[in-house]
């Protein structure tokens, strides 16, 4: 397949370390790490989308270059990883000899809070046995799911979600190489949505070209970008609030109900938007906030168990009325 066509999010996977955006201090140490020829086992964790996996390929493909195939073993959780597999398979690679170059090998475990505690276990033995000519990098999103005994043969390295001078700086550069108008707002709108997540960014991007004609002075405008995240607009989540704080029940839901049909927004999304909103407006009573939040996480919790999508729409507009009952509404934001 040719570059073009793959999608944007390996397009522009980082293909150097130096490519590797808004994770200066991890890549500075790793830099040093290769200099000195001294790898440590490695464990990264972190949310998703934030270069993990791009990090140890980069890394990787630094110190070996074109051996890359013959001294990188990459293990992630499609693959059957019982713990014979992982015995195996790193044994295997492990124990062969290095005809192409010296130094040590490479065993990356990607998505590994995705193994069972046993082949964890395992694996601390496979670490120990094989240290003399094997590195392992271990991946993961949470490192709580790993078993102590694993993070502490590592080195641990967290990955924060990306900041946002950095998303904008590589949103900038992708722009420019796929000839894409996008406007200030739009930017600005996706940085936001996007929490730290460059995965997304990406695919959102990609999504929102798609929406364009030929043209190329057409640009991609704030609208797009909400509805390529799935997100719902600002503008919507204050007229659903207004609706809700000033009107009856009926037209509330009715406003509700009518903005998620033409947005085919999810209620979980607007329960997000609205707490987004929420932090924005002044409150007489700092009881109220604190009674929001606790039933619009008691709603999140329930529709993430499978609560009815229409029954928590009504929850939602009875919560929001309620805990507003006592407040006096100052200085909103318009
Ligand atoms: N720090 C970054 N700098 C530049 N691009 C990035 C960065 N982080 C992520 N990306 C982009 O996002 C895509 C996904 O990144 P990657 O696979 O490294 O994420 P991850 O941290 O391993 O996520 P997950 O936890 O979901 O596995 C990459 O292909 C790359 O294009
Ligand atoms: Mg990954």
């Amino acid at each position: 397949m040719s570059r073009e066509s793959l999608p944007w999010v390996e397009k522009y996977r980082p293909s150097s370390l130096d490519d590797v955006y808004g994770q200066g201090e991890i890549v500075s140490v790793l830099h040093k790490f290769i200099q000195e020829n001294r790898l440590p086992h490695l464990l990264f964790y972190g949310p998703p989308g934030t270069g993990k996996t791009s990090t140890i390929v980069a890394l990787a493909r630094e110190i070996y270059g074109k051996n890359y195939s013959h001294m990188v073993l990459e293990l992630n959780a499609s693959d059957d990883r019982g713990i014979d597999v992982v015995r195996n398979q790193i044994k295997e690679f492990a124990s062969t000899r290095q005809i192409f170059s010296r130094g040590f090998k490479l065993v990356i475990l990607d998505e590994a809070d995705a193994m069972t505690n046993a082949a964890q276990n395992a694996l601390r033995r496979i670490i120990e046995k094989y240290t003399k000519n094997t590195r392992f990098c271990i991946l993961a999103n949470y490192s709580h799911k790993l078993t102590p005994a694993l993070q502490s043969r590592c080195t641990r390295f967290r990955f924060q979600p990306l900041p946002e001078d950095a998303i904008k700086r590589r949103i900038a550069n992708v722009l420019v190489h796929e000839h894409l108008r996008v406007s200030e707002d739009a930017v600005q709108a996706l940085i936001k949505l996007s929490k730290g997540d460059m995965r997304r960014v990406l695919n959102v991007l990609q999504a929102s070209k798609a929406t364009l004609g030929d043209d190329e002075s057409d640009e991609v405008s704030t609208d797009t970008i909400y509805e390529c995240c799935g997100a719902a607009r600002p503008a919507d989540l204050r007229k659903i609030l207004k609706s809700i704080l000033e009107e009856d029940w009926n037209t509330a839901y009715y406003t509700l109900h009518k903005i998620r049909q033409e947005q085919g927004l999810a209620l979980i999304d607007l329960i997000e938007g609205i707490m987004e909103i929420l932090d924005q407006y002044e409150l007489q009573h700092e009881q109220t906030r604190i009674n929001l939040c606790m039933k619009l996480a008691d709603l999140e919790y329930a529709i993430s168990k499978g609560g009815d999508s229409k029954i928590q729409s009504s929850a939602l507009i009875g919560v929001v009325k309620t805990c507003f009952e006592n407040e006096v509404l100052e200085a909103q934001p318009a």
